[in-house]
């Protein structure tokens, strides 16, 4: 059984953007101008941006000799075909992307991912070489009827489904009560390490201690300047994911910096 003490030696924290659908690509590359300069010095953090797919190219160039890693923010989960409107993670490791988000819970409230497909993307997206950021956590309406724990812990075996224990490392977790996306309502530092540290129990379930000591857990939802600080230093919580404060370079400047 997972011991939960989690070794933070072993994480590198990661600050993932997440623009959602915003920024033109004109925008896009003035953000990326602004946000290379600053953040140019942070050494021991890794930073990703997640353009929308019409910014991807010019993002990536846009990122060159930067410290900035490039995601997308889905993905179909075959490599071609006849699914109109889809975009396919042959053609985001061809745009130079190197994490995709998954089951956001955008994608599963509006446009109904469950977690069997976001299962089938998690393993599409590795067998392609794409690093996935999969996102879990519960509705309002779940955290008062206390399922927290429950939806969590579904939402991760789910996704984990069937993936190999030597691939499994390479996954990021991004713990986003949906209760605190885009709301300003913040789950409290300790709240969030309490439910990463179960979804770190459950990676320790579906793989091994060794595997759940080494895999990075976000925390996500209203994460600005002001609080990064005190998330950030929790024991089980390994970075962010950020919307609103991704789309100011500033704003996400500083929450790398804390
Ligand atoms: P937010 O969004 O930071 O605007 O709350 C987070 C997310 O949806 O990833």
């Amino acid at each position: 059984m997972y011991s939960g003490r989690g070794e933070r030696g072993l994480r590198r924290r990661i600050i993932a953007g997440n623009w959602k659908m915003n920024k033109t690509v004109d925008e896009a590359v003035t953000l990326i101008a602004d946000l290379k300069g600053l953040v140019k010095d942070a050494t021991d953090v890794e930073i990703v941006v997640s353009p929308p797919f019409t910014a991807l190219g010019a993002v990536r160039e846009a990122l060159r000799g930067s410290n900035i890693e490039l995601a997308a923010q889905n993905m179909h989960w075959e490599n071609e075909g006849a699914f109109t409107g889809e975009v396919s993670p042959r053609m985001l490791r061809n745009l130079g992307c190197m994490y995709v988000i998954l089951g956001h819970s955008e994608r599963r409230t509006y446009f109904g991912e469950t977690d069997e497909g976001v299962n089938k993307k998690v393993k599409s997206a590795l067998l392609n070489g794409l690093l996935p950021i999969i996102c879990v956590g519960e509705t309002l309406k779940e955290r008062e009827e206390g399922k927290t724990e429950e939806v969590v812990t579904r939402q991760t075996k789910a996704a984990l489904d069937g993936i190999k224990t030597n691939e499994a490392e390479r996954i990021v977790i991004a713990y986003e009560p949906v209760w605190a996306i885009g709301t300003g309502r913040t789950a409290s530092a300790d709240e969030a390490n309490r439910v990463i540290r179960i979804i770190r129990s459950t990676v320790a379930e579906v793989f091994n201690s060794r595997i759940a000591d080494e895999v990075r857990i976000q925390y996500g939802g209203s994460v600005k300047p002001g609080n990064a600080r005190e998330l950030f230093g929790q024991s089980d919580i390994d970075g962010a994911l950020v919307g609103g404060a991704s789309l100011n370079a500033s704003d996400f400047a500083a929450i790398v910096k804390a």
